[in-house]
């Protein structure tokens, strides 16, 4: 699905409000995600830390728990923006937060083609397929035929 500049900035600025429900005292590391599913939904995701660690969940896998939970398993693209708490003012962050392992593998799992957008600030953003951040990754393909 091509993604035109307007849904790219809208997504971002949807992951910079879920960014201010992160719950994170443990790292002030603050990180929204929004994904946009094929026919047009938007489902947002925060990261939620645990005291325990283990438990925390990252942004992009609360926004496709939340999706994939309410039968929107068809994802085109999800953005996503992290930073430390306090770090600059409005929707920007220090830097680019690429998604971690984990949800690399997550994401991988609804689509190879599935459009990773990396933000800074709703006009400094990087733009990559899954596959090209994941390559060769572990697919259903291996398991289901
Ligand atoms: N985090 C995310 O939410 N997404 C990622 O892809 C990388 C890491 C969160 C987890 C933890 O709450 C905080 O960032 C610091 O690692």
């Amino acid at each position: 699905m091509e993604l035109g500049k307007d849904k790219i900035r809208e997504l971002i600025e949807r992951a910079f409000q879920a960014r201010e429900k992160a719950y994170v005292p443990y790292s002030n590391f603050l990180v929204g995600a929004a994904l946009l599913t094929t026919d047009g939904k938007i489902h947002t995701g925060c990261n939620i830390e645990s005291v325990s660690y283990t438990p925390t969940t990252c942004a992009e896998r609360t926004a496709i728990l939340k999706s994939v939970s309410e039968g929107d398993r068809n994802i085109a693209a999800i953005a996503v923006c992290g930073g430390h708490r306090d770090e600059t003012e409005g929707p920007q962050v220090a830097g680019y937060a690429g998604p971690c392992g984990v949800c690399r593998q997550l994401i991988y799992e609804f689509g190879k083609d599935i459009t990773v957008i990396i933000a800074k600030s709703l006009d400094e953003y990087y733009v990559h397929s899954i596959s090209e951040l994941y390559p060769l990754g572990f697919g259903p393909e291996f398991l289901i035929d």
